[in-house]
């Protein structure tokens, strides 16, 4: 299989040169997205997107529902395969190698290897029903990284300490709440040390006193200078956040930009109204 090619990516070096960023922590976690299109069958969920993620930064995504936040969210780790377009996650293409003019799509076991590198947390968590809280953040690392037990399990030990739950590394999920159980997905997210971390509504499937205490873990790796993408419909928080606030409407990214402009100022109709109806639900 193969895709239209747009122009290359910029190198990590690159980047960095143009000095736009403040340094992160990691330096890690640049994403790029170039003339990203896909359609199901006649429908086309995105029509040409271009975005850029500095490492270090968060990005909050918004828009009505339908409008290609999953799906775009998705190509990103090649969950969604593209039409056209190329993405890239510090320099690296992802999903497929490129032979002259021509991108052919990567073996499941690379795609799998590129995974490791992009974390995700989904709305429903998707933690496994029959593993304890620390199995689960355990597990990748072990099967994918071939991480000793005893590291994989030490380290799990950390990353529960950091979303507020070292003392529930023996619970299997139907014993945690879902605010728990989704703080045990970021852990488990955490665990491969990914360059990025993708949020597909994290708070969505939560009752809503379980909603801060999963945004104040997210808070929390924003200040550690991750770098995050994250769809959401919490309107407060994408401003509290967010160091870019990307507004999508039908399979395009309609303005983009800090807060202060998409939220407090925002430029297109089709954006006000969606945040008057965001605010008014
Ligand atoms: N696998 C699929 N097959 C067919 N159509 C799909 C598929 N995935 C998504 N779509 C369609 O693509 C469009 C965009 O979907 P997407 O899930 O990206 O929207 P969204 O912005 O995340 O919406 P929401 O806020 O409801 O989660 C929708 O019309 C959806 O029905
Ligand atoms: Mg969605």
């Amino acid at each position: 299989m193969s895709a239209a090619l747009p122009s290359a990516p910029t190198t990590v070096a690159a980047s960095a040169a143009t000095g736009t960023a403040a340094p992160a922590r990691s330096g890690r976690g640049l994403v790029e997205l170039r003339g990203i299109r896909k359609s199901f069958g006649t429908l086309e969920v995105l029509r040409g997107v271009d975005l850029t993620v500095r490492p270090g930064t968060v990005t909050a995504i918004l828009g009505p529902s339908g409008s290609g936040k999953s799906t775009l969210l998705r190509t990103i780790n090649h969950l969604e395969t593209v039409d056209a377009g190329l993405v890239s996650v510090d320099g690296e293409i992802i999903g497929y190698r490129r032979e002259g003019d021509v991108l052919h799509e990567l073996p499941e076991k690379e795609v799998l290897r590129q995974r490791t590198g992009i974390g995700m947390v989904f709305q429903s968590f998707h933690l496994f029903a029959h593993m304890t809280a620390l199995a689960n953040i355990a597990e990748a690392p072990r099967r994918a990284l071939k991480v000793p037990r005893r590291q994989a399990e030490a380290r799990a030990r950390e990353l529960l300490a950091l979303v507020g739950l070292a003392d529930r590394a023996d619970a299997y999920p139907r014993q945690l709440s879902g605010g728990q159980q989704q703080r045990v997905a970021i852990a488990r997210a955490l665990a491969l040390e990914p360059a990025v971390l993708l949020f597909d509504e994290p708070t969505s499937a939560l009752d809503p006193e379980l909603v801060e205490e999963v945004l104040a873990v997210i808070r929390d790796l924003a200040r550690e200078g991750r770098t995050l993408v994250i769809v959401t419909h919490e309107i407060a928080f994408a401003r509290s956040v967010a160091d870019e606030v990307v507004f999508m409407d039908g399979g395009e990214i309609l303005e983009q930009g800090p807060p202060s402009r998409v939220i407090d100022a925002p430029q297109h109709e089709r954006t006000r109204s969606f945040l008057r109806r965001v605010s008014a639900a």
